[in-house]
């Protein structure tokens, strides 16, 4: 009954912000229509031409998909964020389809957007595409696109932090110490695909952080799973993850072997792994479930106790440190370090760790933090989330 209450308010926030998103301004596409007219016609334009925008500045924002929560809410955000700046905004979202996107990103390049904002279905498949951008400057949006001169700037989170703060989380709660071998415990990881450039940072940060007690014996993978292609998981879908959790307990865990950890790098895997946990182990012990994003649903699953932990990303905030990057862009200024000071949101610049095949990408790194069941009035903190009885939904603007 509780689940079915998680997916029912999971499908309300989709909705809603899928509603939020048309409502205003007329703009998102529809990606769950997949028919040739919806194809052909990807984008409508914001604000009519005789509407106020700064300079009379168009803004090109490309999103993966909207069968996941939180791309709903980062165009949704971005799109209110922008023209509330003054901006004429198009947003076009992807179908997780990377012939879609290229035809979403050159719609917009002909629209004669000043700046495309773009987060990458398969950060691969984009140079082609890109290279016709000429003089638009383009900002990785989250997901670095790869193989391409033509991008500008990448705004994301601490990528790599997100599976340091997923493992920490295991030793912490396990109290593991490399000094007591006497005790073991049995862990599963289950990762994002390997079209996503993020996936990878994900998986080396809770695996790097994990390995001493892995090499220690402490932490055992009795599927044997332990590289990040074995774990990764196609479109971070839910069912997928949920198949191949049911494929690992039936084969390593039927016999009454215990599972102690399910480490997932998201939280749309965890919603799948969660669900196979209850419906296929014959343990009765409370697995730890890890997750990412703070999706309604899996909100709903810390509460109920099927998913222990996720790790926050305020993408209010990655969408207003990109609105103050592209004001800064779209001013002829080339901004670096100090762009840091105007910002609200907690942020790194970084010149180091983001090469995307051609070169450094200057990047802006949010900052993620843990979300238990114990701090889950801090979302309430931020403003965007409000109590619903038992469980946190979407703050209503009204
Ligand atoms: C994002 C994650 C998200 C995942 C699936 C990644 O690129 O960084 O926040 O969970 O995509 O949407």
């Amino acid at each position: 009954m509780k689940k079915l209450l998680a997916l029912i308010m999971a499908l309300a926030m989709v909705l809603s912000l899928a509603a939020c998103g048309s409502s205003s301004s007329d703009t998102t596409t529809d990606d769950t229509d997949t028919s040739a007219a919806a194809a052909d016609d990807t984008t409508e334009e914001s604000a009519d031409d005789t509407s106020a925008s700064t300079g009379g500045q168009k803004i090109g924002i490309s999103m993966p998909t909207k069968s996941l929560e939180r791309w709903n809410r980062d165009g949704t955000y971005l799109q209110e964020q922008f023209e509330a700046a003054g901006y004429e905004v198009e947003v076009t979202y992807a179908d997780n389809d990377t012939d879609q996107q290229n035809n979403d990103i050159a719609n917009l390049i002909a629209d004669g957007v000043d700046i495309l904002i773009i987060a990458a279905v398969d950060g691969d498949t984009l140079s082609q595409t890109l290279a016709d951008a000429g003089d638009i400057p383009v900002i990785a949006y989250d997901r670095l696109i790869m193989n391409s001169d033509t991008i500008d700037y990448y705004v994301s989170f601490d990528n790599y932090q997100v599976g340091v703060l997923q493992g920490q989380y295991v030793i912490d709660t396990l109290g593991l110490d490399l000094n007591d071998t006497s005790v073991s415990y049995n862990i599963e990881f289950t990762a994002g695909p390997t079209s996503d450039n993020n996936a990878g940072y994900f998986f080396n940060g809770a695996m790097d952080t994990l390995q001493d007690y892995i090499d220690a014996g402490i932490l055992v993978i009795q599927s044997g799973k332990t590289t990040f292609e074995q774990c990764a998981t196609n479109e971070w879908s839910t069912d997928t993850a949920m198949e191949n959790m049911q494929n690992t307990l039936a084969s390593y865990y039927s016999d009454g072997t215990q599972l102690d950890v399910a480490l997932c790098s998201n939280d749309s895997t965890a919603l799948g792994v969660a669900q196979a946990i209850s419906t296929d182990y014959a343990g009765s012990n409370t697995v730890i479930v890890t997750g990412q994003d703070g999706d309604i649903a899996n909100l709903a699953n810390i509460v109920d106790g099927l998913q222990t932990m996720t790790v926050y990303k305020n993408v209010s905030d990655e969408a207003g440190v990109t609105l103050v990057l592209a004001q800064e862009i779209l001013e002829g200024n080339e901004p670096a370090e100090e762009l840091l000071d105007s910002l609200d949101a907690e942020a790194a610049y970084d010149t180091e760790s983001y090469d995307n095949g051609t070169g450094i990408i200057p990047s802006y790194l949010l900052v993620p933090w843990t979300v238990t069941v114990d701090n889950l009035e801090d979302l309430v903190s931020t403003g965007l989330y409000e109590w619903d009885g038992d469980y946190l939904v979407s703050a209503t603007d009204e």
